[in-house]
């Protein structure tokens, strides 16, 4: 077969992209179970590396640390010929450009959309989101994904809006869509 793309082909593995609180590590680990694939979290691998957790990297060593952690964590899976895994990364993570082909290069790109109401209630659980510790969250969530949508647009090969789904339908979809597009890649 001629494959005449500007893009390597990708390894398979299924990226989950997303602002805060869209599902995907729920979502990872039920595709990992049903694929029997491990699941690797990027914020767990940095905070892995760094021996502290996300709020304490942002605290004590800044937000821009965090994020070249991002790269290079990225870096380092495709390094590694990573394949056969699913992928739950940090939702800030395609927000620098360079970030975004090397998805892509790493797999298939899910990006898991939420509405401001369902990611405001999956987040206030906890206070362990820096970027969200503000005086009026909601209004911070819209500002944010007024400027992120775009860019999980941009990285994604799928889009699927979770809102209302179940994880079962949710991470079925996801599957469904990957068989697909794996056997055409
Ligand atoms: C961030 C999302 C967080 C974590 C950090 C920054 C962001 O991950 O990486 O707090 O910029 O959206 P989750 O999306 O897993 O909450």
């Amino acid at each position: 077969m001629n494959h005449e793309c500007s893009e390597p082909l990708p390894a398979k593995n299924i990226i989950l992209v997303g602002f805060m609180g869209s599902g995907k590590s729920t979502i990872g680990r039920e595709l990992g179970q049903l694929l029997s694939y491990p699941l690797i979290d990027t914020d767990s691998k940095i905070e892995e590396n760094e021996k502290l957790s996300v709020a304490d990297i942002f605290s004590l060593k800044g937000e821009d640390y965090f994020r070249e952690s991002e790269t290079l964590t990225v870096q380092q899976l495709i390094s590694d010929g990573l394949t056969h895994h699913i992928i739950a990364t940090g939702g800030g993570l395609p927000v620098r450009p360079e970030n975004r082909p090397l998805l892509r290069e790493l797999g298939y790109v899910v990006w898991l959309d939420a509405n401001t109401d369902t990611i405001l209630e999956r987040t206030s659980r906890n206070s362990n989101r820096p970027l969200l510790q503000t005086e009026n969250p909601r209004a911070t969530i819209e500002k944010m994904l007024a400027q992120r949508n775009a860019i999980y647009q941009e990285v994604a090969h799928l889009h699927l809006q979770t809102t209302g789904l179940n994880i079962a339908e949710t991470a079925h979809g996801i599957l469904e869509s990957a068989r697909y597009f794996f056997g055409h890649s």
